[in-house]
């Protein structure tokens, strides 16, 4: 590790979060633990770091208003000449979007690196002191960066990582990327490449974070679902409150039933983005030649979402 500083921001999740019993993984409440009380169950950490506490919610809860504060403080840090790298302790729930999400708007050329954890604070055998020493250990890591997500020794990509598991422990997947690497005994292992960055990546995130600031609502954004018997009532209603763009997470490669197509066809000749992923969890949508809509370009619904409402918003990606 460099001797450059590593800034830890805390948004809450249930790394920080408290049961009333050791026994329980399951009844507790998440975001009660501050960030610097996190980093203070890590043994000698606390001297090596410096924290900040961003939000402290349950990341199911996630704000645009959480969202905007976030980025700005990263934003911030990576700025500043005396700091490596920044770690960002998370709930698992929606680690994936915020992840994406800091990816597009700073593309950063230092590491931005999120943490979590799947048993909470007060448990007999927390998983949330190893994972944050393992984030720092990425972070300080040369030639780290991009945004990448640290979780139960494994470093996932901020464009592929998804949570693919409701309770145990290594609950993430890269999908068909594969990790980014791992981490043995305080010891980061490369497997393949880093996200990648802007060209000009600084000035590109400064303009990136003034539309942020300027952007008082953000574009309605939603995402439907193809399954058997669905019907267009959903999109019509959508459309009727004025929807500006929709994600449809077909089935298997983006495949859309004909009635919700219907309904989205109306919905896209009256102005509406739409944009084709699927419900998968592994592969991507591949064009074919007769496609109405428009790929998600290898993203999960949910990260396709974070893509247009940020394309709308004129964020450059
Ligand atoms: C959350 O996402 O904030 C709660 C769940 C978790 O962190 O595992």
């Amino acid at each position: 590790m460099t001797n450059k500083k590593i800034v830890i921001l805390g948004t809450g999740g249930t790394i920080a979060g408290l049961a009333s019993n050791t026994s329980s993984n399951l009844d507790y409440t998440a975001a009660l633990v501050g960030v610097s009380q996190l980093v203070g169950a890590v043994e000698g950490l606390s001297s090596q770091v410096e924290t900040e506490q961003v939000a402290q919610i349950d990341s199911k809860d996630m704000t645009f208003d959480v969202w905007t504060a976030l980025a700005n403080r990263v934003h911030h840090h990576l700025a500043r000449a005396d700091v490596r790298g920044v770690v960002i302790t998370h709930g698992t729930d929606t680690i994936e979007e915020t992840a994406y999400f800091l990816q597009v708007v700073l593309s950063p050329t230092k590491p931005v690196v999120l943490t979590c954890a799947m048993r909470p604070a007060s448990a007999l055998a927390p998983d949330g002191p190893q994972n944050i020493l393992d984030a720092v250990t990425v972070a300080g890591h040369a030639g780290a960066q991009g945004v990448v997500v640290v979780c139960a020794g494994y470093v996932h990509s901020a464009l592929d990582v998804q949570k693919v598991h409701t309770y145990q422990l290594n609950a993430f997947g890269s999908g068909d990327a594969g990790v980014i690497g791992l981490i043995e005994e305080n010891t980061f292992k490369l497997m393949r490449n880093w996200p990648s960055s802007h060209i000009n990546s600084a000035q590109a995130a400064t303009e990136n974070i003034a539309r942020l600031n300027q952007t008082t609502t953000w574009p309605a954004v939603e995402i439907v679902t193809s399954y058997a018997g669905v019907s267009g009532w959903l999109v019509d209603s959508l459309l009727a409150h004025g929807v500006a763009g929709l994600v449809v997470a077909g089935t298997g490669n983006g495949t859309v039933h004909h009635a919700l197509e219907a309904a989205l066809r109306k919905a896209q000749a009256s102005g509406v983005d739409i944009v084709r992923a699927t419900r998968c969890t592994q592969g991507r949508v591949l064009a074919r030649a007769d496609d109405l809509f428009a790929s998600a370009n290898g993203l999960s619904p949910v990260k396709a979402r974070v893509a247009m409402m940020l394309r709308l918003m004129g964020v450059s990606s």
